[in-house]
């Protein structure tokens, strides 16, 4: 995909459905006694693995229209073993989720995904399920996994990584323990779509500053939901906006729920024009209209406890930051190194190759800031969705235009990307 420099972007647009909330709320429809309505569903390769793994565990999933979905449940004990392997693709969210799940059912239950999935860390989820009382097997560590549910014990566990999905797969673990309060212990605030997802389905779960607890539940139900459009997919066209010298970009409909929306904050720090209108509420989670007008940016710095709130938002920090007066660094950012691809390797390689001045650390990078358009060139997005679209952002904001190989990796996550970046620049 050949990406071109454009004089602005400019428009008003939506983004399709939440891609973590996506993912909950058809596994929490599955767990449900009755349907689940869902409507905003967003749909991408990620969260049509989770439409297929809740069907080869036993619910029934109508798809109504491109974004409405009724999932019909099976309840909280009733998932069925499959008999075959269940695929998550490329989801890391499903995969570490649906452990948590299956660890309180009957049967035992093999997970595996693809090259990048069976890659990543797995043990993380293993270890607590077993100190709950499940058998997961793990490969050195990593899928294909292996859960054997068991009756499971209530834990208090404190989390070693700032981990959403982690502290998720111990939450839905913790609705079918025996008795007694599971929680989890977070040292950082990371995303909480799923203690709201939980808490509108009827389960009981108590929330306090740095941990959140469930009880064992009887049953759930969540007749309705409706998702916000995904601020991780706005994310992109919002930093290119802010970057390309005459844009002006409304999106609506996002969401702004404030463990995803660290980018904003960092943005405005760097001097970023940015209103945002309407605030409400789509399905239990704040959302608004996100306006923003490209200006020109000074360098700032993102420490550990700000990266969960804008984790998979920091390759797009790199081309800000690449486009602000002066330096800018990520430190504590070494969970990157365990996304779809070695992100920090990714990032920092990648836009060398157009021109940026950045380097790599340990656990984040260093840029070096000219306010002005990088040179552009070729690129590759490594197999990896938000690497495709931080390429594109770098092309739309560049002076010689870039060519992305991989490109194709946006349908992980936002398979009408290319389209919508279409309209925005005429
Ligand atoms: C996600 C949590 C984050 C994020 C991922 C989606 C989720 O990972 O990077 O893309 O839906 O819970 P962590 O588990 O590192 O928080």
């Amino acid at each position: 995909m050949r990406v071109e420099p454009v004089p602005a972007l400019q428009g008003h647009i939506a983004v399709p459905g939440d891609k973590s909330i996506s993912h909950r709320a058809v596994l929490v429809g599955a767990l449900c006694e009755e349907v689940t309505r869902i409507r905003g569903f967003g749909r991408s390769a990620d969260t049509e693995s989770t439409i297929a793994a809740v069907g080869a565990l036993g619910a029934r999933v109508d798809e109504l229209d491109v974004d409405t979905l009724a999932v019909q449940g099976v309840g909280l004990r009733g998932i069925v073993e499959p008999s075959q392997a269940v695929d998550c693709g490329n989801a890391g969210t499903l995969m570490r989720l649906l452990v948590g799940v299956l660890a309180g059912q009957r049967g035992s239950f093999e997970l595996v995904g693809d090259t990048s999935l069976s890659r990543r860390p797995m043990e993380r989820i293993a270890e607590p399920l077993r100190a709950m009382g499940a058998t997961v097997v793990t490969v050195d560590g990593h899928a294909p996994l292996t859960v054997s549910g068991s009756p499971l014990q209530a834990i208090r566990y404190e989390l070693p990584v700032a981990s959403a999905q982690v502290k998720s797969a111990v939450l839905l673990a913790g609705l079918n323990t025996e008795g007694g309060e599971t929680t989890v212990v977070e040292p950082v605030p990371t995303r909480d779509h799923t203690e709201r997802l939980l808490e509108r389905a009827g389960a009981q779960v108590v929330r306090a500053p740095g941990r959140v607890s469930v009880r064992p539940a009887t049953r759930l139900e969540l007749p309705e939901l409706e998702i916000p459009g995904d601020f991780s997919s706005a994310a992109p066209l919002l930093v290119a906006a802010a970057i390309v010298p005459g844009s002006e970009l409304t999106v609506h409909g996002v969401g702004l729920n404030s463990r995803r929306t660290g980018l904003l904050d960092v943005l405005e720090r760097m001097g970023a024009r940015i209103a945002v209108y309407n605030r409400r509420s789509i399905g239990g989670e704040p959302a608004g209209d996100v306006e923003i007008r490209s200006s020109e940016l000074v360098g700032t710095s993102v420490s550990a406890g700000e990266v969960p709130v804008l984790v998979d938002e920091i390759p797009l920090f790199a081309i800000a930051a690449c486009h602000a007066r002066g330096d800018s660094v990520v430190r504590g950012a070494s969970e990157l190194r365990a996304k779809e691809s070695d992100r920090i390797a990714g990032v920092v390689e990648e836009l060398r190759k157009l021109g940026a001045h950045i380097r790599a650390t340990r656990d984040g990078f260093r840029v070096r800031g000219v306010p002005a358009r990088l040179r552009g060139g070729s690129m590759d997005a490594r197999g990896d969705h938000r690497l495709a679209m931080l390429g594109a952002v770098a092309g739309l904001s560049s002076r010689e235009g870039v060519d992305v190989a991989g490109a194709d990796a946006v349908e992980t996550s936002f398979p009408g990307f290319f389209g919508l970046l279409g309209q925005l620049t005429g």
